[in-house]
């Protein structure tokens, strides 16, 4: 059986495919050349990311695909419904990069308690000039030990950032309106392991308490944090994002920043992203990255052997 992975596959999903007998193509075909590539060599599943898109009309054109998968979670570029009615499978890897987004929740947060956003881009053009200015400048940094985080959205990611907090030695409270409470479990290296319960609470004790907020929300209608959100946390807050653009309201993000009601922030995704907006960009308490959450080789790896597992089963 012939397996496409049109937008790539880690290693370990082209081993786990190729051992159980799969032949893995990794040719990156274009969109409007896919349907003949299809045809012609009778591919059963095709494997994409965000790139390539899977539709009603491709869907019905190839009566060879048994299986579509996506590698990480958003299923926007396939017709799943469509493609589920006609008796196609359609799987995806939900939990594969939870870690790996909370990993970079803390890269913000991390740098930011110490100014980390700032000294990377005046080190470059002052630090041997204003080396003690700056020094000075960046001497009132935070420990993260002991302080408080607040997640908004417990499901998958929010989970998995808890727990790194926890380890940390950080108090974490959360609200889901899904969950009323949470049973975590701390893995250690050498398989010991700690359970740890977190009740939910208001998304109002949440914003006021917490001196790190993080979101982990899926895409909605409306902001989740907006101007009257941003009034209720503390001064000496600071903000992560690594959820979706548009969860925050980016305007009011930047009135909070400068009128002082919040301190800092960090994003990694943007509301009019691929093109994030200049005053988001020049803001130097705003720590960035471009759309990374899930972007580590751990995660592929996963992704890659999930995928692989869920096609053996279904087709073996
Ligand atoms: N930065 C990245 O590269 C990256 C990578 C993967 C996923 N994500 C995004 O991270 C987000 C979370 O993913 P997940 O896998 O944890 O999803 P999930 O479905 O496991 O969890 C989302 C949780 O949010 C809760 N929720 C929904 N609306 C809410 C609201 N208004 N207030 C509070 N809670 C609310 C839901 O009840 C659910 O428990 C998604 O938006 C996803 O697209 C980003």
């Amino acid at each position: 059986m012939k397996v496409l992975a049109n937008d790539g596959l880690a290693q370990s999903g082209v081993d786990a495919l190729e051992k159980a007998g799969f032949e893995v193509i990794l040719t990156t075909v274009a969109q409007d050349q896919l349907e003949s590539y299809i045809n012609e060599n009778n591919i059963d599943v095709i494997l994409v990311r965000s790139a390539t898109t899977v539709r009603q009309e491709l869907i019905d054109a190839c009566p060879s695909l048994k299986i579509i998968g996506r590698g990480g979670v958003g299923m926007d570029n396939i017709d799943v419904q469509y493609a589920k009615d006609k008796g196609l499978h359609v799987i995806n890897t939900p939990a594969s990069s939870s870690h790996s987004v909370g990993e970079l929740v803390f890269a913000h947060l991390f740098g930011l308690v110490r100014f980390l956003q700032d000294a990377n881009r005046n080190m470059p053009l002052e630090g041997d000039t204003k080396f003690g200015a700056l020094k000075k400048s960046y001497a009132k940094g935070v420990e993260l030990k002991g302080q408080t985080l607040g997640v908004i959205g417990f499901g998958r990611i929010g989970q998995a950032t808890a727990k790194i907090a926890l380890g940390l030695g950080m108090k974490v409270i959360a609200f889901d309106p899904f969950f009323d409470k949470v049973d975590l479990d701390l893995e250690f290296f050498d398989g010991q392991k700690v359970s740890f319960t977190v009740n939910t609470v208001s998304k109002e004790e949440v914003l006021k308490n917490a001196d790190f907020i993080t979101l982990h929300v899926p895409a909605q209608d409306g902001y989740v944090i907006s101007t009257p959100e941003f009034k209720m946390m503390k001064n000496t807050a600071i903000i992560i994002n690594a959820a979706r653009g548009g969860v925050i309201d980016e305007v009011a993000l930047i009135e909070a920043l400068e009128s002082g009601e919040i301190a800092k922030a960090g994003l990694d995704v943007f509301e009019s992203e691929p093109k994030p907006s200049m005053k988001v960009l020049m803001n130097p308490n705003i720590s960035l990255t471009p759309h990374i959450g899930a972007a580590t080789l751990e995660a592929q790896d996963r992704i890659g052997t999930e995928l692989a597992d869920q096609i053996i089963s279904i087709l073996k």
